[in-house]
C-alpha cells in the first residue's frame, strides 16, 4: 500500500497563544484518527514543521483545513513523496520534543540558524526519518 508524504512549514501568527497546542493536538488527535492520517508536529521558536502521511484524498483535504487556520500563516510545502511503510504507525499526531530533535543531524543546522522555514526537501524528509527511527528505537 502507497502513502502519500507531506511535509510543510508555516509560522505563528498573531492569532496564535501557546495554550492553542494543546487544542490543536486534540482535534489532530481525533480527525487524524477518522482520516486514517498519521504524522508529527514540532514548532521551533516561530515555525511549525509538520508531517502528514495517508492516503492521497485525505491528506489533500486535511491540508485544505490545515491552510485555513488562521493560527499560523507563510505555509509552504517542501516536501512531497509517497512511502509503502507509514514512520509513525501509531501516532494520529504528536508533538515532538525538542530533547529528540537536538539529536538529528540535519537538522540542526536549520535550528542553530532559525531557517526551519527554508529547510531543503531532502532534510525535510530525512528529519522524519531520522524521528520515526528514534521513536521506535524507544519503544522496543
Ligand atoms: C500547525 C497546525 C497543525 C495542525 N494539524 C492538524 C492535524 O494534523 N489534523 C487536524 O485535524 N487539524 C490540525 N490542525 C487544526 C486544523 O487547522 C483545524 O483547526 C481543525 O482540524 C478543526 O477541527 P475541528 O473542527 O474538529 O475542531 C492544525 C493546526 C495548526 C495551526
Amino acid at each position: 500500500m502507497a502513502y502519500e508524504q507531506l511535509i510543510y512549514t508555516s509560522q505563528i501568527s498573531p492569532q496564535f497563544s501557546y495554550e492553542d497546542i494543546g487544542n490543536i493536538m486534540i482535534s489532530a488527535n481525533y480527525n487524524n484518527a477518522q482520516r486514517n492520517i498519521t504524522g508529527a508536529l514540532c514548532l521551533f521558536n516561530q515555525t511549525f514543521i509538520q508531517y502528514l502521511e495517508g492516503n492521497c484524498q485525505n491528506i489533500n483535504s486535511l491540508f485544505q483545513v490545515i491552510s485555513k487556520d488562521k493560527r499560523h500563516d507563510e505555509i509552504q510545502i517542501r516536501y512531497y513523496g509517497q512511502c509503502t511503510e507509514r514512520l509513525f504507525e501509531h501516532w494520529k499526531m504528536n508533538q515532538i520534543k525538542p530533547e529528540i530533535l537536538q539529536e538529528i543531524n540535519c537538522l540542526s543546522n536549520y535550528i542553530l540558524t532559525d531557517q526551519v522555514s527554508v529547510i531543503s526537501p531532502e532534510d525535510a524528509i530525512k528529519t522524519f526519518q531520522a524521528i520515526s527511527t528514534i521513536i521506535k528505537s524507544d519503544h522496543e
